[in-house]
């Protein structure tokens, strides 16, 4: 199952473009599965459906957090040069951490070098008063990529890859579904399931929850885990992560910008898909 939105909006100065994907999937068998049960099987009227009937209205989104300090070009990152200035990445970097990436100048990622930082939910956010460029085949895998810059350009072949990279979901939701039988993960409304076991009561396989403080307007928020048919091991392929532009003027995207759910493989549902927010002047 997949949807998408795009909703477009001119004024006569700025054109702006704000894009919410939404995947979710299944995997194969467990589709063939859910054909074959009974209608009576997906009932929502059951004891326990009050309970995962409660108030979807999304919980109110906190005050985003200050800023940390900036890390530095050449300590923090390797790089050569200053953030005031131009800031070259010439070498692979692999993150452990969240990093906070400000300063007056350009910040610039030369071609086939990987800007990674797997863990799930990991942030990375470039606020540079100048140019940004992710160069010729380059990457970026983190959970959030967010980008403040006066001109942005992402070379050929490059990619911002926030595929399954997604956090954890909002307080008071489980973002994850219910129960072991590989459901999908939800965003803006609850995952399907996918009843593998006919003795199940249906408040058990329903997917992921809905998942999202953010509006259609300005999506901003992580798609949900799949579930796992598995009680000891999670299986399910992670939420897909956040990506964020913001370009007082000129974007040129070459490469690929990726927000997709995880795969769940055989034994997982998929993960949802997350969000990606783009505005600038002219792209
Ligand atoms: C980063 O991690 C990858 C895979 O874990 C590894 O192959 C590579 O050598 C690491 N690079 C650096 C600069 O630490
Ligand atoms: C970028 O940094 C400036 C301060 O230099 C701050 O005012 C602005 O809010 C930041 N923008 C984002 C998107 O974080
Ligand atoms: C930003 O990039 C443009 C186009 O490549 C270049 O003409 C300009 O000089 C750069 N700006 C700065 C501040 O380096
Ligand atoms: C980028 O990768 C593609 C596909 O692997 C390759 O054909 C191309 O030559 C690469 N670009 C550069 C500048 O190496
Ligand atoms: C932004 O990009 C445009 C088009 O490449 C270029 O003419 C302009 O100089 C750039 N501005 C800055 C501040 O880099
Ligand atoms: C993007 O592709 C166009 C058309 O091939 C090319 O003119 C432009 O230089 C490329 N820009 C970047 C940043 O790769
Ligand atoms: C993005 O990441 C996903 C998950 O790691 C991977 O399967 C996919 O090949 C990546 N896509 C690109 C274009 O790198």
């Amino acid at each position: 199952m997949a949807a998408s939105h795009h909703h477009h909006r001119r004024s006569p100065l700025r054109l702006h473009f704000i894009i919410l994907l939404l995947t979710l999937s299944q995997n194969p068998s467990s589709s063939i599965d859910l054909v074959s049960a009974s209608p009576d099987d997906f009932s929502i009227i059951g004891s326990g459906w009050d309970f995962f009937h409660q108030d979807y209205s999304p919980p109110a989104p906190p005050p985003p957090p200050p800023h940390p300090p900036s890390v530095s070009c050449e300590d923090d990152l390797g790089g050569i040069g200053s953030l005031d200035t131009t800031c070259q990445i010439v070498s692979d970097l692999n993150l452990t951490r969240n990093v906070y990436i400000q300063g007056k100048g350009n910040f610039y990622i030369l071609p086939h070098r990987s800007v990674n930082c797997l863990v799930s939910g990991c942030e990375i956010n470039v606020n540079v008063t100048g140019n940004f460029s992710l160069g010729e085949n380059s990457t970026i895998v983190a959970g959030t990529f967010e980008l403040a810059a006066y001109n942005a350009s992402f070379g050929d072949g490059s990619s911002v890859n926030t595929t399954g990279m997604g956090g954890p979901p909002p307080a008071q939701t489980s973002g994850t579904p219910q129960g072991v039988d590989g459901a999908g993960g939800g965003h803006g409304g609850r995952g399907a399931c996918c009843l593998t076991d006919k003795g199940k009561l249906p408040e058990d396989v329903w997917g992921g929850d809905a998942y999202s403080w953010s509006s259609l307007q300005r999506p901003w928020s992580y798609g949900s885990r799949g579930g796992t048919t598995s009680k000891e091991v999670e299986y399910g392929g992670g939420g897909g992560g956040k990506v964020k532009l913001l370009i007082d003027s000129f974007l040129e995207v070459n490469g690929s910008l990726l927000a997709d759910g995880g795969d769940g493989g055989s034994r997982g549902g998929g993960g949802s898909g997350g969000s990606i927010f783009i505005k600038a002047q002219k792209m």
